[in-house]
């Protein structure tokens, strides 16, 4: 869609539906009030009548309202005024999009930045804008064979400001917020396809394509062969029981010079997880094709830095890989050597994620980076801790956590700090080996972190469980993009480019 600033007087827009708000109780946004004057009190008339009452998600199409010059008018409620927070505003635009793209309206005109949500400066409301219109009228349907697309659908918003000196801060929100949204719809349309079709392989292609539309960004793609020189027994151990060869795809954004340090992001790829010798339950088994989701969230934070240009240095690697039960499968018991030297005792073969992203972690030491994040679906007990709202977040560095947690309130993405202490680590224990793959019964998603904490001795690091972030159950089950814009607008910051 094409997102603009517009300016003047509402009632005046050429549109085919001016967007307005009222508040909770009836009364009117500032725009709103004008486009009543104008229209000699037909909205005023309709609130009094009681047709919307302006809670949020409150809706009503009007049609000929006299002295505007749009062809319809969309009202839409806000709830009240000193409760319109930024997820109030999310949930604001929510509701009207779809209103829009059904109901045949090609452009609109979209005036509820007036009042202005208590936690957004006018930079983030646009931003927030277009990131909230692209999440609602996100669809899937590359499957289908007969898509249903809507006859008309809006492929205009004019963003309209009350005050010009808002408009150069709007504008750079509305290039960051589409930047950003195209970015989370890649990641969005990598999880959302089957693991038949999103292969390792499919994936590597995916990065290799962005390399190619995008100055300075280089991908490398590890095969196999390349990995067993290496010698990343761990993460090999996991597609030995694969037809699908492993890739460990290496993604490299130049913006600043040679000898500043690069952030890295280290995305599991696991584009399909049935538990491997130690199988999953049949039920629900299709949601791991989303266990690949923090290698998308890789590749759209990586497509959004470098089309934005950021003045920085950005790594991606994903290890991307299969788990299957296969007679060439990791079996409970198994020892395998990792990138790093370390032995692990392979108890459980489902845990295979913390297995393909310890040898990504000790690989990602050869950038010398500033700061490395992983992002994995990691752990089904982070979505019973967590629930599907917040990302679950484990590091020893409370620098590090404190932006992590920042932009995370600053995009509505946001992650919740889970503990990380030492006494935790004694379950990983193992007779054998160095150590177990697995702790025991409790607090699985933070063993899973002192697992990986193992690996990442030398760097300054954070770790992103997304298991219950990445997906939505349920009737709108489907991937969310999440965590790009959290790790969008934390490379922005480390930039210097966002508050
Ligand atoms: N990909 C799963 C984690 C997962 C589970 C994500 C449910 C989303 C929803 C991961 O590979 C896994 O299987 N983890 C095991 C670890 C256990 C064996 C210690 C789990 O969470 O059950
Ligand atoms: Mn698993
Ligand atoms: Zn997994």
């Amino acid at each position: 869609m094409d997102y603009s600033i517009k300016s003047g007087d509402p009632a005046k827009q050429r549109a085919q539906c001016l967007v307005l708000g009222v508040l909770a109780g009836g009364k009117l946004c500032p725009p709103t009030a004008l486009v009543d004057e104008a229209s000699e009190g037909f909205i005023s008339a309709l609130l009094k009548r009681g047709d919307i009452e302006g809670k949020i998600g409150d809706t009503l199409m009007l049609y000929q309202v006299p002295g505007v010059r749009a062809q319809r008018v969309l009202l839409v409620g806000c709830g009240k005024a000193g409760e319109l927070t930024a997820s109030a505003y999310r949930q604001i635009v929510a509701a009207a999009l779809p209103l829009l793209d059904k109901g045949h309206a090609a452009d609109a005109v979209w005036c509820l930045t007036d009042p202005r949500p208590r936690d957004l400066n006018a930079y983030a409301l646009a931003r927030d804008t277009v990131l909230a219109a692209e999440d609602s009228l996100y669809r899937f349907d590359d499957c289908k064979s007969k898509p249903e697309s809507p006859k008309r659908p809006l492929k205009k918003l004019g963003v309209l400001l009350a005050d010009p000196a808002d408009t150069e801060p709007a504008s750079l929100g509305l290039v960051h917020g589409a930047t950003m949204a195209a970015g989370v719809r890649l990641a969005k349309d990598l999880g959302n396809l089957p693991g038949n079709i999103c292969t390792p392989d499919y994936l590597a292609e995916q990065a290799l394509s962005l390399g190619k539309e995008i100055p300075k960004l280089k991908i490398k793609v590890l095969e196999e062969k390349a990995m067993e020189k290496l010698g990343m027994g761990a993460l090999l151990s996991v597609s030995r029981g694969s037809r699908q060869p492993a890739k460990l795809i290496v993604m490299e954004y130049r913006g600043a010079g040679s000898d500043d340090k690069p952030l890295v992001l280290v995305g599991k790829g696991l584009t399909f997880d049935a538990g491997g010798i130690s199988i999953k339950p049949a039920a629900d088994m299709d949601q791991m094709k989303y266990d690949m989701c923090g290698g998308a969230s890789v590749i759209g934070t990586l497509k959004a830095c470098s089309e934005l240009r950021l003045p920085i240095n950005l790594v991606g690697l994903i290890p991307a890989s299969e788990n299957l039960p296969d007679g060439a499968a990791n079996k409970p018991g198994d020892i395998v050597t990792s990138l790093s030297g370390q032995t692990i005792e392979i108890l459980n073969t489902d845990a295979e994620g913390r297995l393909i992203l310890c040898d990504a972690l000790t690989y990602a030491e050869r950038f010398e980076p500033a700061a490395v994040i992983d992002i994995a679906t990691l752990t089904g007990a982070c979505v019973v801790a967590l629930g599907h709202f917040a990302s679950g977040m484990m590091t020893g560095d409370d620098k590090l956590a404190a932006e992590l947690l920042e932009a995370g309130e600053q995009t509505g993405d946001r992650a919740w700090r889970l503990p990380l202490w030492d006494e935790y680590q004694k379950s990983l224990d193992s007779p054998f080996a160095d150590m177990a793959n697995i702790g025991g019964r409790s607090a699985g998603a933070i063993t899973a972190a002192c697992f990986l904490s193992r690996y990442t001795k030398k760097l300054t690091w954070a770790h992103l469980d997304i298991a219950g972030s990445a997906w939505r159950t349920g009737d709108a089950k489907g991937s969310t993009g999440r965590p790009v814009p959290l790790l969008t607008q934390w490379v922005l910051k480390r930039a210097g480019l966002a508050e």
